[in-house]
């Protein structure tokens, strides 16, 4: 683990215990008290793998599909069960994987969520170029998706080619979505590839507002330790200026800035399911977050069949936090959103966010990394790229060392990180 991101995190939770994750955790789940509940599915099935993507994955089989798919359901079942009544939540995300390759089961998945909890602000779900069809897209929208994400990297057959994978038909894609519309349709992309100029990455984001997108995310290229893939990143100084062009660009254009990576064409646009306060998530590699209590579900789409046929929980991993490690995870993922509003940390932890954090908040205005009024903290240009560039360290020292211990192993021992 690199110094600067252990210094950071002695830094910023005012102690020298790590991130001790246990082979432990709750059967009853607290999330009846939390505010703010959003929800997350994970389907970890597709066609083909990609060598670069690290996420938890499997190639699809229909039988394999099907089993988990019941499992899936018995889980939304043993935790939904626990809270009486139905309980009302934010949102409904849909991650893998390729979901879509489930498009005949999801209306069961979301049906069984919705004997237990209300969601109030849509429900998304994240395709594949190859799942546009207009059947496809038709059952989705029947089961109630009413958003949709779809990974498509690059336009230009040259980056799918370093990707491995095959080009993006730019005209049945605008074809398709204009057969069976969504409220949202985001585009994700990919940046900071070998060679890749400003006017590569200009052309991919007209051309998705031109093909249907109100909502793009360009995601920077990360190159994790335990995938295969042959691309290497981009160097630090090339990557700040494509990163600086492009945002200038969108703003430009007047696009709005969403969250760190993503703009939209329309201000009801939105597609993300990073920063809830908390969530429940279901499938494998699936984490929730419940006040202090942070869990991860088994990476092994086996051995969570096998939990659940034997009637438990799928959670290989638990954390709880201290106050100050929820605190940083909270102003994590809330600076994501390029905004942080001193109000709202005050109504999540009971203390104010400068009694907490003043110090820092201060070196950062000083530095230009943010600027503040009436009490909310907005990222410049500047403060974006470090946000950026930090999270890199935190995605290589955390996430990369902990998923690449989480393919091999169902249920570790424990991670300290
Ligand atoms: C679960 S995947 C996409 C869904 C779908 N399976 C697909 O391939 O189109 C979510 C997104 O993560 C991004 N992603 C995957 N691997 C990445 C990496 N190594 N660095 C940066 N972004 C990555 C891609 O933009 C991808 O669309
Ligand atoms: S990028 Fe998409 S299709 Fe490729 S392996 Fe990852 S989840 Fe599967």
């Amino acid at each position: 683990m690199s110094l600067t991101t252990t210094l950071t995190r002695i830094w910023l939770t005012r102690t020298l215990r790590p991130f001790t994750f246990k082979n432990e955790y709750d059967r009853s789940l607290p999330y009846g008290d939390c505010r703010s509940l959003g929800l997350y599915v994970h389907i970890p099935f597709c066609r083909s793998l990609c060598d670069f993507c690290p996420y938890c994955k499997v190639r699809y089989e229909k039988d394999l599909c099907d089993e988990y798919m019941d499992a899936l359901i018995r889980e939304i079942h043993m935790v939904g069960r626990q809270y009486p009544g139905r309980k009302n939540v934010t949102s409904l995300y849909f991650g893998g994987g390729t979901p879509a390759l489930a498009a005949g089961r999801i209306k069961e998945v979301i049906d069984a969520l919705k004997e237990h909890f209300i969601i109030t602000e849509g429900i998304g779900l994240e395709l594949h170029p190859g799942n546009l069809d207009r059947e496809t897209l038709q059952t989705l929208k029947e089961a109630g998706v009413t958003k949709i994400s779809i990974g498509i990297q690059s336009f230009q057959s040259r980056y799918q080619k370093i990707l491995g994978r095959k080009p993006v038909d730019a005209r049945s894609l605008a074809a398709a979505l204009t057969e069976v519309p969504f409220e949202t349709v985001s585009m994700d992309f990919i940046f900071a590839l070998p060679g890749q100029t400003f006017d590569d990455l200009k052309s991919d984001i007209d051309l998705a507002f031109a093909s249907g997108a109100n909502h793009v995310a360009i995601y920077p290229f990360i190159d994790f330790t335990f995938t295969k893939s042959p691309v290497k990143a981009m160097a630090r100084k090339e990557k700040r200026l494509l990163l600086d062009a492009i945002t200038g660009y969108c703003l430009s254009k007047g696009y709005h800035r969403s969250s760190i990576w993503t703009f939209s064409a329309e201000p009801e646009a939105d597609y993300s399911s990073m920063t809830r306060e908390n969530f429940l998530g279901f499938g494998c590699s699936a984490t929730s977050l419940l006040e202090r209590q942070f869990k991860i579900n088994t990476f092994d789409v086996n051995a969570y069949c096998g939990r659940i046929r034997a009637g438990d929980l799928p959670t290989s991993l638990t954390i709880r936090f201290t106050s100050r490690q929820r605190m940083i995870y909270w102003l994590f993922w809330t600076a994501y959103s390029t905004r942080v509003d001193e109000k709202d940390f005050e109504r999540f932890f009971g203390v104010p966010l400068r009694r907490m954090y003043g110090f820092e908040l201060r070196l950062a205005r000083l530095l230009g990394m943010v600027t503040e009024r009436n009490g909310t903290y907005e990222m410049t240009l500047k403060g974006a790229f470090y946000y950026h560039y930090y999270e890199n360290f935190y995605t290589l020292a955390y996430i990369d060392k902990m998923w690449g211990i989480m393919r091999k192993e169902a249920f570790p021992e424990g991670i300290k990180l």
